[in-house]
């Protein structure tokens, strides 16, 4: 835990230049705009330590896979999202000295990560060793509204001396991934060339063939004008550069304005990169710098207008939850269906950028809520156009039919490589099947399940039908050697969630396949040809569903983790002393595979997911039992724990669960926010407001609220957008008044009551407690 950011509401800011935060600082200040991102790093060079990292969505490289006993089964590679081509780089030297914040006196340093308009600023003063202080005042943003382009005005005020300023504006294509397995550098370089008026560099990735061309451009500006000057260039291997020198008096402001195109082969032909990034850049260029930062205050003023939420009484929750949405908004974009949400985003390499479950565990909610429907149906699409692959795993695995998707993946391929997770942790397939549901409740797009949906649905049940088996001693389907989401528990027999999840998955697919019979029939019998699905599978589904096997404690009245885990010590993590948390850097993990911890939500997972199905006795009785148990070491975990909080009617417990997700990477929650940002877990703080502290779930086609407010805040509000309407809830202490921002009426219910609110009318209500 590190507190050193200034809360405001609308930004992030650091006041002081300290090396030891400087890493963090660059995760937590990270810019993108859902094709590429980029960390904070500095523009001039900085010899302290720092993880470099622009990246390229889509961008991967498939690294040779590395474990110490090879298990049939396991990945040839992992897929790793590439550090590309440093595009930011200036380097400035003040009379032949490098600026260099690693060998200088810093003073009077703020950067501001300003959310409202989306860039990322930093001033600072510099005094050199040999006395002489300069002002630098840099602002850069990667644009919304033009996805290849990426500008960054830097300027320098000597501040007590008059000399040169000599500007280095470069591309560096010879950078390296901190995580390559075996060292390597995955780049080579394809041509380049630096001119006095445009540079390009072209590199591709030395397996798959991914090209990316990065092109620059710049102007230097002294007293408003544009100076006329002679550049010297460089290029040497996948490196290229532009330097001019300026004489500057004391006091007198040089700006430098950087624009850079970085334009990729998953968008343009191979042949077409650098004429596609030239155009892009000149574009651009030609439009100057401050129409492009007016167009990303624009571009992200529509955002927020669809997502912000207000916090009323808590500046801090406030700046908190403005950092994730705005952080989701930066990593995922919904405008192209090859592209999903790493649960590092843009910020770092950890997790290598890969989609995991996630993505419809968790992002998929808050896209549904925030965003037109089609962005969240290019999440579902994904995984469509990925079900080949996921067909191929299950053979692989030695599955006859069905499929299984990866726990890891970039383009379908299963990358993740450690067994207990890869071959066991396959509640995975259930998240899939589940964010379906999710999103055809929530958006009434049932056209989706025809289209897309059903394929999925039924290659998924095939793969559960399969892995299930029936035993002759319980007269009941169980499933076995599985890790369910709380992975501090390997190879257990009837892990609930994962019985549970299949057999609904089933279930949903009967019912997907009634609602295609009756109401689009033909599309049905072309399904089923091409499914080739047969009777028997469909009763074998049947059959299952109403044997499968569920592990439960009659005493307590709460369903079992697993086979045998009342055989555990039961503790409760308030009775260990606190230098065993977190276990998982205090404890062996054998020690830990016999705990009873709870490493994040697993039957309560179950119990969220499937709430319209279960009572509040049921929900409070297992949350009661698990919560106390559970050391919520992933990101994912305490936001789960607030929803079902609050619908308990626990107000402390949601706000303290609230708390922990809230600001994990603003405060470095769990000291490893240097490694990027828990971008998927930011999901999960959306979730904890809206669908914790505003009660928010769809229900035969109404937009249910629930609201209740926490004692530390006043009021808040959030944004739903609701089958075409954008609704804006706030809740007060007394009233939850819903303004619907559009033209087109929404059903909403608020407690038990129905009402339509018009387009553009508002719905007032009381409020009401909501403790059990
Ligand atoms: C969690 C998984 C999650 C992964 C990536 C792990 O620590 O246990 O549920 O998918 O992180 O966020």
């Amino acid at each position: 835990m590190k507190q050193y950011l200034k809360v405001d509401e609308w930004s992030i800011i650091e006041e002081s230049f300290d090396p030891t935060n400087h890493e963090i600082s660059e995760s937590v200040f990270s810019i993108g705009n859902g094709f590429m991102g980029q960390r904070a790093n500095f523009e001039e060079q900085y010899s302290g330590s720092s993880l470099q990292g622009s990246y390229m969505a889509g961008v991967y490289y498939p690294d040779k896979t590395r474990v110490g006993w090879w298990k049939n089964g396991y990945p040839e590679y992992f897929a790793k999202v590439l550090n590309s081509t440093n595009w930011i780089g200036i380097n400035v030297f003040v009379d032949g000295t490098a600026l260099d914040l690693a060998q200088c006196q810093v003073k009077d340093f703020v950067r501001e990560l300003n959310m409202k308009e989306g860039y990322l600023a930093r001033r600072f003063t510099a005094v050199l060793a040999d006395g002489k202080e300069l002002a630098v005042d840099a602002l850069r943003f990667v644009s919304i509204a033009r996805h290849e382009i990426g500008a960054i005005r830097y300027s320098v005020t000597p501040l007590n001396f008059s000399g040169e300023i000599r500007f280095v504006p470069y591309l560096d294509g010879d950078v390296k991934n901190k995580d390559s397995n075996y060292e390597e550098k995955f780049w080579l370089e394809v041509e380049k060339a630096a001119g006095a008026d445009l540079s390009h560099l072209t590199l591709k990735t030395k397996k798959l063939d991914f090209h990316v061309t990065s092109v620059m451009a710049y102007d230097v500006v002294k007293n408003g004008q544009r100076l006329e000057l002679s550049p010297a260039l460089t290029e040497k291997e996948k490196y290229v550069a532009s330097e001019v020198v300026v004489s500057a008096a004391q006091g007198e402001e040089v700006t430098l304005y950087k624009y850079v195109a970085n334009v990729t082969s998953r968008n343009h032909g191979l042949g077409e990169l650098v004429e596609a990034g030239t155009k892009a850049l000149l574009e651009a260029k030609q439009a100057g710098f401050d129409q492009l930062l007016g167009e990303q205050a624009n571009a992200w003023a529509e955002k927020w207008k669809e997502s912000d939420i207000i916090v009323d009484g808590d500046a801090s929750a406030q700046q908190a939850i403005r950092f994730n949405i705005f952080q989701l908004n930066q990593t995922y974009s919904g405008e192209d269906d090859r592209l999903n949400i790493g649960p590092k985003g843009f910020t770092g390499e950890k997790y290598g950028g890969s989609t995991y479950w996630d993505t419809e565990a968790y992002c998929v909610p808050f896209y549904l809520s925030t965003a037109e429907s089609d962005i969240a149906r290019n999440l579902l699409i994904y995984r469509y156009k990925q079900l080949e692959k996921a067909k191929e795993n299950a053979k692989k695995l030695g599955f006859s039919k069905g499929a299984l998707y990866p726990m890891v993946t970039m383009n379908g391929e299963e990358c993740h490589n450690e067994w207990e997770i890869t071959f066991e942790e396959i509640h995975r397939n259930g998240a899939i099947a589940y964010a379906i549901f999710n999103y055809v409740n929530y958006t009434g797009d049932k056209s989706y399940l025809g289209q897309y949906g059903l394929e999925v649905l039924v290659e998924i049940s095939r793969f559960w039908e399969e892995r299930v088996n029936f035993s002759a001693t319980k007269g009941k389907y169980v499933m076995l050697g599985v890790t369910g989401p709380n992975e501090y528990e390997n190879n257990v027999n009837n892990n609930w969630y994962t019985n549970r999840i299949a057999s609904w998955t089933m279930e949903y697919t009967l019912e997907v396949l009634n609602y295609l019979k009756t109401n689009e029939n033909s599309h049905y019998t072309a399904l089923i040809d091409k499914l080739q699905l047969k009777d028997e599978e469909v009763k074998k589904w049947q059959d299952v569903i109403e044997n499968m096997y569920y592990p439960y404690d009659e005493e307590r009245g709460v369903f079992l983790q697993q086979d045998g885990f009342l055989d555990k010590e039961l503790i409760a993590v308030k009775d260990l002393a606190p230098e065993n948390l977190p276990i998982n850097q205090n404890w062996s993990w054998d020690r830990i595979l016999r705990s009873c911890f709870i490493k994040q939500a697993d039957v309560l997972q179950g119990l969220y997911f499937l709430g319209d199905r279960y009572d509040l006795e049921t929900k409070k009785r297992n949350f009661d039992f698990y919560e106390p148990m559970t050391v919520h070491e992933s990101s994912l975990s305490p936001c789960l724990h607030a929803i079902l909080a609050c619908e308990l009617g626990y107000q402390e417990k949601a706000y303290e669960m609230y708390l922990r997700t809230a600001r994990l990477d603003l405060d470095n929650y769990n000291n490893d926010t240097e490694d990027g940002c828990h971008i998927t877990s930011m999901a999960g703080t959306w979730m904890s407001i809206v669908q914790g502290f505003g009660g928010l779930r769809v229900q035969n086609n109404e937009l249910v609220l629930r609201p209740f407010i926490p004692s530390h805040w006043k009021s808040f509000s959030f944004k739903a957008m609701f089958r075409g309407a954008r609704l804006k809830v706030n809740v007060t202490e007394d009233s939850i008044i819903v303004v619907n921002e559009t033209d087109s009426p929404a059903a909403v219910r608020i407690y038990d009551q129905s009402y339509t609110v018009g387009g553009n009318a508002e719905i007032k209500a009381e409020r009401m407690s909501v403790t059990m």
